[in-house]
């Protein structure tokens, strides 16, 4: 049996800026992974499972968009060997999917790294590879996806990262003080892949707005780097709140997250802000031992449908 995890992510700043050139700050949330085994079954085809959704198919005849699929052939192509029998592959996640956490880049991380377990690749599908492999995924997926959160998941660091040609930046950061989060989650689905298009088409129709948006959003990343590094928790909360003004701008936030963020901020959050795509999906707020259970039961009562706490860095 061959299994491995990954984790899932928050964007502490600069969401959607970064698909635009700019930087953005992302961290592993350690304790929602998503999980992969590999199992030999000696058996002609391969058995893909889900069991959280308790679904089962057959390698062969599973639709090329089925995310599993779509993995494997990756991996596939990047060891030039066919993987069409012999074994099943079973994934489950604690991560809510479309809801701005990297599910899907989660997943595939999880996959491929099973992948170079079973193959006895483990030294030569670095972090690197396996990043890769998981961003020709989310392409399929996302559309134009910057490639933070692939990055994010597979080297399971906090990242400072600049979407480049021909090499993305990518640079662990420090983090002085663990940052601990609450994640509240509105239980809106958005799927990120047509909230990064709709920002496209309103950059292509206002431009020059959206540029400086984008270099605020940068700007903000920059000093958030400076102000984790310094262990600085006020100036990182108001960092978030400048950021989710940006991202509100941006037309990305929605009454649920606003409802989650205002919540979190009148209980005494340092900061608050949507954290992935937006228009649904996940808010987070910056919290201290002592005000989490007041941040966690305001987040409650505006609705989320869940929380999770988090300690980042
Ligand atoms: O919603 P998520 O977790 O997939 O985050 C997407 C982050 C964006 O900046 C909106 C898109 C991207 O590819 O960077």
């Amino acid at each position: 049996m061959y299994s491995a995890t990954a984790p899932a992510k928050v964007i502490l700043f600069g969401e959607h800026a970064v698909v635009y050139g700019r930087p953005a700050l992302a961290a592993p949330v350690a304790h929602l992974r998503a999980r992969a085994i590999i199992e030999e079954t000696g058996e002609a085809d391969v058995k893909l499972i889900a069991p959280d959704l308790n679904r089962s198919a057959d390698l062969s005849s599973a639709n090329i968009n089925n995310p599993l699929v779509a993995t494997i052939r990756a991996v596939e192509r990047s060891v030039g060997c066919a993987l069409s029998e012999g074994y099943s592959l079973s994934v489950t996640s604690d991560i809510p999917i479309a809801s701005g956490l990297g599910s899907g880049a989660a997943i595939s991380v999880a996959i491929i790294r099973a992948f170079a377990q079973y193959l006895g690749r483990v030294d030569t599908m670095t972090n690197e590879v396996i990043s890769q492999l998981a961003y020709e995924v989310e392409k399929l997926h996302h559309g134009t996806p910057s490639g933070i959160d692939n990055t994010v998941i597979a080297y399971e660091r906090p990242v400072y990262f600049v979407r480049r040609q021909p090499a993305n930046v990518i640079e662990p950061f420090t983090i002085a003080r663990p940052l601990r989060l609450a994640i509240g989650d509105t239980g809106v689905r958005s799927a990120t892949k047509d909230v990064v298009g709709d920002v496209r088409r309103r950059w292509e129709a206002a431009p020059d707005r959206f540029e400086a948006i984008f270099d605020a959003c940068g700007r903000i990343a920059s000093e958030g780097r400076a102000a984790l590094a310094a262990g600085d928790m006020t100036a990182i909360g108001e960092l978030m709140n400048e950021n989710q003004s940006w991202l509100e701008r941006m037309t990305v936030s929605s009454p649920p997250l606003e409802r989650l963020i205002h919540a979190a901020r009148e209980a005494g959050a340092l900061g608050a802000k949507l954290s992935g795509a937006g228009r649904g999906g996940n808010m987070i707020a910056l919290v201290t031992p002592e005000l989490e259970e007041a941040v966690v039961a305001a987040l409650m009562a505006a609705g989320a449908v869940r929380v999770f706490i988090s300690d980042v860095g």
